[in-house]
């Protein structure tokens, strides 16, 4: 190497260093816009920062590059901002942290890596910006175990009204991609997440979106890679709204589970999915509650909740190779290895519509609806004329009350 070489490189070097920062925020009228540090440092503090700094009536752009996560954040009572998300952020791997750290759900003893709330906000991904959630250490960790624990969800949106979520990729969630909750009046549109092991540990408990206590909240042009509920209404979520949506190898959407809270009132209703592409996935859609039987405590235990839940509409599906079929009832959810009670639930299933579906499942039934002895069903109406299947043409049913189809026979134990 000759000397100008030699020099030019020493001289580089001595640049990158003298430059190496860790993250920035510039405040320009109301505008906030956050640089990723480049020295590997934890980028959280400047993030918070533009947050505190352009709570109202400002613009947050967290800008290009890749932006260290090594903290949980809390950035609530938003009011007027605009979230523009142009670069990656990358949840740290450090497991011990997160599970001592998470910040509450108020629900299921769930916690969350980050939680985010206001109201007239407009949280921009571009359809490039990337919550990174470096799951994989997650789905290793929990091995197939359910709830492990302090696994975080990636973003939990609460307390928010009148707001949008738009054109955000989320990749390898470490555990549910996000909650609702305490919200109303939402859209989330042109959102792709993607949770895929590349090991032998599966991707339980990588939901898509669970809604809590929740009312008028519309999700639409989801792409959902994940395994387990693709998206899923809980306890208190009223006028949903699914549209144009696909989903791969997950469960399918899913009404519940609810009724997990002994004697604790909670509904869901007025539920529509519509033009829905299911790919791979266990179900299409299906309704789910706990049995009416207390076995140890949330998040693995409970049941004898009490409640409702109606008015669940799914039309226009296109579906390919579902493993169990097109939908199921169940209202068998027990303690981890329980069987059993599934007649014992009070929790009131009704007017569940499924019509205009068109594909394939590689076996099981058409349907298996397990209504409770407890609480039989009225108003469910299936027409699955339009799928083809190498199973059984099965609808089974359980205590399902006059139904519009010819149930085949009983229904069997599903405890999921
Ligand atoms: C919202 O904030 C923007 C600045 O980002 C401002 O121009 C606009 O007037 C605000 N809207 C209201 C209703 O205050
Ligand atoms: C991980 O987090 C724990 C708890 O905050 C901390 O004690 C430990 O030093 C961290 N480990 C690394 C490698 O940063
Ligand atoms: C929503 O706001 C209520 C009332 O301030 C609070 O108790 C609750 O913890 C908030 N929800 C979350 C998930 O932070
Ligand atoms: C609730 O979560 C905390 C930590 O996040 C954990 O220590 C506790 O064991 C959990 N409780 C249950 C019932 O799972
Ligand atoms: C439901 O929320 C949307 C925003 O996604 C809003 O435009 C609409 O007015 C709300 N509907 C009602 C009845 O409040
Ligand atoms: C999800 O990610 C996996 C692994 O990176 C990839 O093979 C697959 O194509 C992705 N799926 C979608 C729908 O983008
Ligand atoms: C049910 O939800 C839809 C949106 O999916 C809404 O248009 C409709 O008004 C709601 N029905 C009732 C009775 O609230
Ligand atoms: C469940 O609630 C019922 C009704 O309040 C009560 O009688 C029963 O003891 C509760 N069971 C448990 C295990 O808490
Ligand atoms: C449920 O559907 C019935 C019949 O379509 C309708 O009258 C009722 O308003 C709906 N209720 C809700 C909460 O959407
Ligand atoms: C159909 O689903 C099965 C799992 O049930 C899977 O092994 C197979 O690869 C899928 N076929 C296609 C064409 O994706
Ligand atoms: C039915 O089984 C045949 C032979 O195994 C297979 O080629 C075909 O793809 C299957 N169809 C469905 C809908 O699973
Ligand atoms: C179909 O129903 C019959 C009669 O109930 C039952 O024997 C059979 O196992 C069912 N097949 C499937 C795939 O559920």
């Amino acid at each position: 190497m000759n000397l100008l070489a030699l020099l030019s490189t020493a001289q580089f070097l001595y640049l990158l260093v003298s430059v190496a920062h860790a993250g920035t925020l510039t405040k320009n009228g109301d505008v906030c816009t956050v640089s990723p540090s480049d020295d590997g440092s934890d980028d959280t503090p400047a993030i918070l920062s533009a947050f505190a700094e352009c709570s109202q009536d400002a613009t947050i752009v967290i800008d290009k590059g890749t932006f260290n996560i090594e903290t949980v954040m809390e950035t609530v009572g938003l009011q007027n901002v605009t979230v523009d998300l142009r670069g990656t952020l990358l949840w740290s791997t450090n497991i011990t942290y997160w599970r001592g750290a998470g910040l509450p759900l108020n629900y299921l003893n769930m916690t969350s890596a980050w939680v985010f709330g206001g109201s007239d906000i407009t949280f921009n991904g571009n359809g490039y910006g990337t919550f990174d959630g470096q799951g994989q250490v997650w789905y290793d960790f929990a091995d197939g175990a359910g709830n492990v624990a302090g696994r975080p969800i990636s973003l939990i949106i609460a307390n928010t009204t009148n707001s949008r979520f738009t054109g955000i990729r989320f990749v390898q969630s470490q555990f549910w991609t996000m909650a609702i909750t305490q919200s109303e009046n939402l859209l989330l549109d042109h959102i792709y997440v993607n949770s895929t092991s590349n090991s032998s540990a599966s991707t339980l408990n990588t939901d898509g979106v669970d809604t809590f206590f929740s009312n008028n909240i519309t999700f639409r042009y989801w792409s959902v890679t994940n395994g387990d509920d693709s998206i899923s209404q809980k306890a208190n979520s009223s006028n949903i709204l699914i549209q144009d949506c696909v989903f791969y190898n997950g469960n399918g959407i899913a009404v519940g589970s609810i009724g997990q809270y002994n004697d604790t009132y909670e509904f869901i209703t007025n539920v529509t999915a519509e033009r829905v592409v299911a790919i791979n996935t266990v179900w299409a859609g299906y309704i789910k509650t706990w049995t009416g039987e207390v076995e140890g405590y949330p998040p693995n235990g409970g049941g004898g909740g009490i409640g409702y839940a109606s008015n669940i509409t799914f039309r226009d599906f296109a579906i390919a190779n579902l493993t169990n079929g097109v939908t199921e009832i169940t209202q068998c959810i027990s303690y981890n290895g329980d069987t059993g009670g599934c007649g014992t639930s009070t929790f009131a299933i009704s007017d569940y519509t499924f019509e205009s579906v068109f594909g394939t499942i590689s076996g099981g039934s058409l349907a298996n609806l397990y209504c409770s002895n407890n609480a039989p069903c009225p108003g469910i109406d299936l027409d699955f004329a339009n799928v083809v299947t190498n199973g059984t043409r099965n609808l089974t049913c359980s205590n399902v009350v006059n139904p519009d189809f010819e149930c085949t026979g009983p229904a069997y134990y599903s405890p999921y």
